[in-house]
């Protein structure tokens, strides 16, 4: 993956929005990441979950169990699980309604997509789940469809994080409910060196020898540290229509959970 810099000038970026130029810790054009992350996940997509195990040392499930309960999916819901990925959020959604519940997965990449729908199949659903490819920044649904608007992992793959924000405000009928898991980099002070050393020295190497793909996780440890502290993302869904934002630092704020509401 090449280097892009663009001249301060010709940036299309808005300062509110500062992540928009930053593909981990490289400074690119903000009209270009979205095809960078693409090939990321699209190179990763066969290895995504076993990656995932290893990285996390299998923490991941119980994190996602976490939000599956704060989510509280009930039979007749919409779901919708944007950045979903390989599904892991909308089997567990699928689970817990006993597939009594409109589930739709839509994530930019068809890879990851596909690698969901034989994980799914694997797990005998065949049925229940919507595979959608679409960019979190220009949901193709209508507004007011959701009751509960998830993002796992994903929002701080998007280049303009305050146009999802939006666009999950838009689609959430009142009284619906965003939630976004992240990676924090606000991780308490006692853990920080340690978890940066591992981000920026392990998780790179870990890629490097399963996926085969050294530079996509050297971009996903980085885009780790690049996003917005809690309270600042929390600030960010307020100005974006997600009121009452609160979030739950997990594992001592390696994993967060941000709740808001569409009122
Ligand atoms: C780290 S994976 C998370 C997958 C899944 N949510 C999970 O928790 O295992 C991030 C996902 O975000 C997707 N993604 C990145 N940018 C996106 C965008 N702008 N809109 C929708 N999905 C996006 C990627 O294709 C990838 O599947």
């Amino acid at each position: 993956m090449g280097r892009i810099t663009v001249p301060a000038s010709k940036r299309k970026t808005p300062a509110a929005n500062p992540e928009a130029e930053w593909f981990g810790f490289r400074r690119v054009n903000p009209d270009e990441k979205a095809g960078l992350v693409r090939d990321v996940f699209a190179s990763v997509a066969g290895n995504y979950d076993v990656m995932n195990d290893l990285m996390s040392g299998g923490l991941h499930r119980l994190w996602k169990d976490t939000l599956v309960r704060k989510m509280n999916p009930k039979p007749g819901q919409t779901l919708l699980d944007v950045a979903g990925g390989t599904g892991d959020i909308a089997l567990r959604c699928y689970r817990r309604t006993a597939g009594r519940a409109n589930i739709i997965i839509c994530d930019i990449n068809p890879a990851m997509l596909a690698a969901g729908k034989a994980k799914a199949i694997d797990h005998g659903v065949m049925s229940g789940l919507t595979w959608v490819t679409g960019n979190a920044e220009a949901l193709p649904f209508p507004d007011r469809s959701v009751d509960t608007y998830s993002i796992a992992f994903g929002l701080r793959n998007v280049t303009h994080i305050d146009q999802a924000l939006r666009e999950a405000a838009r689609v959430l009928r009142p009284g619906g409910r965003f939630f976004c898991m992240e990676f924090s980099p606000g991780v308490t002070p006692a853990l920080k060196p340690l978890y940066e050393t591992y981000c920026l020295n392990v998780l790179p190497v870990l890629g490097q020898f399963v996926a085969k793909d050294r530079n996509a996780y050297q971009y996903l440890a980085e885009s780790i540290l690049k996003f917005p502290p809690q309270a600042q993302l929390a600030a960010r869904m307020e100005k974006a229509g997600l009121e009452r934002a609160k979030w739950t630092n997990l594992t001592g704020g390696i994993a967060v959970i941000h709740e808001g509401w569409r009122l």
